[in-house]
């Protein structure tokens, strides 16, 4: 059936790659939930695609499954963005400990050495999840652990949305995600 074959996971060479179709903006949104709900500190999560392709929307829904109450939008303008959430309360050992969620966009970014002179590269070593919209302007900053996330338009309202994970951390990570994708893909 096109659902299954959607969400299966593939692994190669130390790296775990999934792709699915969002219907809609709102299941985007669940999908972001879903990651959410699965995140620690430390995780690292980079968006790139087109504009208007959903990172911020993705984002939203991410933010929400970190418990995050405040309004999240693009910080275009500012780079870089910061909510307080909580670890989800199904991980059981850090249940509800406060984490912080980074959201970065680096659409406007000119030279990738402006995240390291403002500082910035910490927090991608840091105790919050950092996620990164536009990742693909600052290619040779990141750490080679991490979970890449491509989302790119398919018409009016379908996106696709490719996840690669590199590391055993991320590729455990989308391993979880892909057992509550199917649900989401299928409402
Ligand atoms: N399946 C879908 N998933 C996500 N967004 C969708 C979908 N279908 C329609 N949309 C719409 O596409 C737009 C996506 O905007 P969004 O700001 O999330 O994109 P973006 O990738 O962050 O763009 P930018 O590069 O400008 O920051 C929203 O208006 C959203 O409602
Ligand atoms: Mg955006």
């Amino acid at each position: 059936m096109r659902e299954e074959r959607d969400v299966d996971l593939s692994v190669q060479d130390g790296s775990c790659s999934l792709e699915v179709v969002s219907q809609r903006a709102s299941q985007t949104q669940r999908i972001g939930m879903a990651l959410g709900g699965l995140l620690q500190a430390g995780d690292l999560i980079l968006l790139d695609g087109q504009l208007g392709a959903g990172k911020t929307t993705f984002t939203q829904g991410l933010a929400k499954g970190m418990h995050v109450t405040d309004v999240v939008n693009s910080p275009t303008f500012t780079l870089l963005k910061e909510y307080m959430g909580s670890q989800s309360r199904d991980q059981k050992e850090s249940a509800g400990a406060p984490l912080a969620l980074y959201h970065f966009d680096l659409y406007r970014l000119d030279d990738p050495d402006e995240i390291v002179d403002l500082g910035f590269e910490d927090y991608f070593y840091g105790s919050g999840v950092c996620v990164v919209e536009w990742a693909g302007n600052a290619d040779e900053l990141w750490p080679a652990d991490r979970l890449y996330i491509r989302l790119s338009t398919v018409d009016e309202t379908k996106r696709r949305l490719l996840f690669v994970a590199t590391g055993q951390r991320y590729c455990e990570l989308l391993q979880q995600l892909q057992k509550n994708m199917y649900a989401i893909t299928r409402s």
